[in-house]
């Protein structure tokens, strides 16, 4: 189970360089040397003479792996890079295995059979024929493919669920780390699909949900390799979010092995739903959070976050569960308590909280009981602390409350409305932050800079003028 501990890590400044001295530092080289052998084709087993050789390699394959996940391409093992290493993701490589060899493998049928040799405990046998049904039909649905489940015998796709070493050259790591691996289409063991038993599977959202995972692993069995997208399928790290879907780049690969499928009805505007990665210098982007975390201002849109920083390189945005699994599926508000290093995040009527790099102790909690909100209040829409004061204000539809984060209750008198207080804002917060004593609130794709002492806007800006835009 991936925990919450890798959280405020992401901003737990600073990295450090090979060679390490303590213990976690040794565990944390051997992990990298681990990922790097495993994703991106590092040479196992350097000779001592060869140590600068070695370092150097090491370095290469981080920036590739960086460069993979959007990471700051540093070449060196930063915090950053450990938290996503430490991530769930799919066992095959993010780089092709043979480059001398760069051809592409592809079934010479368009029929293609398979069958499920064994079945996990952690489900009804129903709930697991019907998940990997579904995975097939995703992408029957957008190619000419087509699939039958057979029931003894040959198959073009074996699926199986295995322990550790199971005599493929690719043993499964026990929880957690690598969930599952499928082998390019072939003879024997290719196009087979083998899922890592030590791992709980589940139908929902809980980890690991196994329609997902077979979903991607098919794509690998029908000649996909990993796509450097979030939003795509083919993404390596496990980034479940409940609708599962292919990008136009999972259908772009598909159609290129295979060709798209082949309908009598007139075309039709593509009406595939893409997971929508929000896109940094959209001008029209919206926000559904926004946080500063020690220097760092932390932006949140459905199932991903960008970060600033004062490195002033191009961002980018990043899965939220690549970083906090927990809180993965989206936040509708956040707020930082600088001076107690705590950070809160809100989704629906529950809310999680954090020390430092650490999860607090008994979350999620409930926003009615902790902080005295109404039964019919059912999400905060926005969230931001005031240093000075003391007090934390929450948005909620037209109305906030004020809440004293030193006597620990809501201040009496409230709700007020919006309109009130922040003149000028109009009547909905979807985020706001503060910086320098002054409010920024986001609403719809509309920025405003706001003075609560004087409650006056100050500027009116983009919802993106914090980043790298031209
Ligand atoms: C495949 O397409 C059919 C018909 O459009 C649809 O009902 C079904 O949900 C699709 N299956 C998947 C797994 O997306
Ligand atoms: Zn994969
Ligand atoms: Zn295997």
């Amino acid at each position: 189970m991936p925990t919450l501990t890798v959280l405020l890590l992401l901003w737990a400044i600073g990295s450090y360089s090979f060679p390490a001295t303590s213990d976690t530092h040794k565990q944390d080289v051997d992990m990298v040397q681990n990922y790097l052998q495993k994703y991106y084709n590092l040479e196992r087993g350097t000779s001592r003479s060869g140590e600068q050789k070695s370092s150097d390699l090491v370095a290469e394959k981080l920036k590739q792996m960086q460069k993979f996940f959007g990471l700051k391409v540093t070449g060196k093992p930063d915090a950053e890079t450990l938290n996503v290493m430490k991530q769930p993701r799919c066992g095959v490589p993010d780089v092709a295995q043979f480059k001398s060899t760069p051809r592409s493998f592809q079934w010479e049928r368009t029929h293609l059979t398979y069958r499920i040799t064994n079945y996990t405990p952690d489900l009804p046998k129903k709930d697991v024929d019907h998940m990997i049904e579904k995975a097939f039909e995703l992408w029957s649905n957008v190619s000419v493919l087509t699939f039958t489940k057979v029931f003894e015998g040959e198959a073009d796709i074996l699926i199986s669920f295995y322990w550790r070493d199971h005599r493929d050259n690719s043993p499964f790591d026990g929880p957690g780390g690598g969930l599952a691996h499928a082998f390019l289409p072939g003879k024997e063991i290719g196009g087979d699909i083998h899922f890592d038993e030590e791992e709980t599977w589940t139908n929902d959202f809980r980890n690991y949900n196994l329609y997902y995972v077979a979903a991607h692993e098919l794509g690998h069995s029908l000649g996909i390799n990993h796509i450097h997208d979030i939003g795509s399928l083919m993404y390596p790290a496990y980034i479940y979010y409940g609708d599962i879907q292919l990008s136009q780049k999972d259908i772009k690969a598909i159609n290129a092995l295979y060709g798209p499928k082949i309908t009598n009805k007139p075309k039709e505007p593509q009406v595939t739903k893409e997971p929508q990665v929000p896109q940094a210098c959209d001008t029209k982007l919206t926000f559904d959070a926004v946080t500063k975390v020690s220097r760092d201002l932390f932006f949140f849109k459905n199932r991903f976050f960008l970060r600033t920083d004062d490195s002033q390189q191009e961002v980018d945005f990043n899965g939220i569960s690549l970083f906090w699994p927990l809180v993965g599926a989206g936040v509708d508000a956040a707020y930082e308590i600088a001076i107690r290093n705590e950070v809160f995040f809100f989704r629906g009527s529950k809310y999680w909280a954090f020390n430092g790099d650490q999860p607090k102790y008994g979350y999620p909690r409930d926003i009615h009981s902790s902080f005295g909100f109404p039964g019919k209040v059912k999400k905060i829409d926005a969230a931001v602390h005031q240093e000075e004061t003391g007090k934390t204000y929450f948005f909620v539809a037209n109305k906030y409350w004020r809440y004293d984060e030193y006597k620990k209750s809501m201040d009496t008198g409230y709700p007020k409305a919006i309109i009130r207080d922040f003149p000028g804002i109009g009547k909905k917060v979807d985020a706001v932050f503060q910086n320098d004593g002054f409010f920024y609130f986001f609403c719809g794709t509309r920025q405003y800079q706001f003075d609560p002492k004087t409650k006056r806007i100050l500027s009116l800006l983009k919802t993106n003028s914090w980043f790298n835009c031209k």
